[in-house]
């Protein structure tokens, strides 16, 4: 059985999400541990409450972002981890780490892809009145949001809505879409 590790900076529904579908033998592979930059973020807490180990590091402690994450390939060696899952993970990274797990990291975006990308994806989506929002999941390299799409779900908007509900919608699809999008990964 595979081996996955989450990384997350934040709310951590979308690991939350993926744990429960472990749990549930939706996803058929043990989700080994949780990396995180933000050792206060309830992403911490959600994997405290599933048992689920927390690899935690202050980006400060590095000189470099290439030291810390020759840091962390270390260590998700060490645990024999196969496939690395972004979840709301807002470091930038470099080649240290995907060179070491090449076309085996895969992030989610909340936009439909090479539209809107970086942080403030609904946001500026939202604002810039798109009448198609969407969720993107995709490969992780050097360029932010720039990797190969794997999967992507799209709504129309409903003229009215307001950006909390549009962000729902958002979030609903992305629990959704990335546990089918990991199930098809995982059975390559
Ligand atoms: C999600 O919207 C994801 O697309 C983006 O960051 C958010 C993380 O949400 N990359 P959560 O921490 O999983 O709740």
């Amino acid at each position: 059985m595979k081996n996955i590790a989450v990384f997350a900076s934040g709310f951590g529904s979308n690991f939350e999400s993926i744990v429960q579908a472990v749990n549930d033998g939706m996803l058929n592979c043990n989700c080994k541990v949780l990396v995180t930059d933000k050792a206060n973020a309830y992403c911490v807490d959600r994997a405290n409450n599933h048992g689920i180990e927390v690899i935690s590091f202050n980006p400060k402690d590095y000189g470099t972002r290439q030291e810390c994450e020759k840091m962390l390939v270390k260590k998700l060696q060490d645990r024999g981890i196969d496939l690395i899952v972004f979840a709301g993970y807002m470091r930038i990274v470099t080649s240290e780490l995907i060179s070491a797990y090449p076309n085996k990291i895969v992030n989610i975006h909340p936009a439909l892809l090479p539209a809107f990308k970086g942080a403030h994806a609904i946001e500026d989506s939202f604002n810039y009145g798109v009448k198609v929002f969407g969720v993107t999941i995709h490969f992780v390299n050097e360029e932010t949001d720039g990797g190969k799409i794997i999967s992507q779900r799209s709504f129309d908007y409903v003229e009215g809505e307001t950006i909390e509900q549009v962000e729902e919608k958002i979030h609903k699809i992305e629990h959704v879409l990335y546990v089918e999008t990991l199930k098809k990964l995982l059975e390559e």
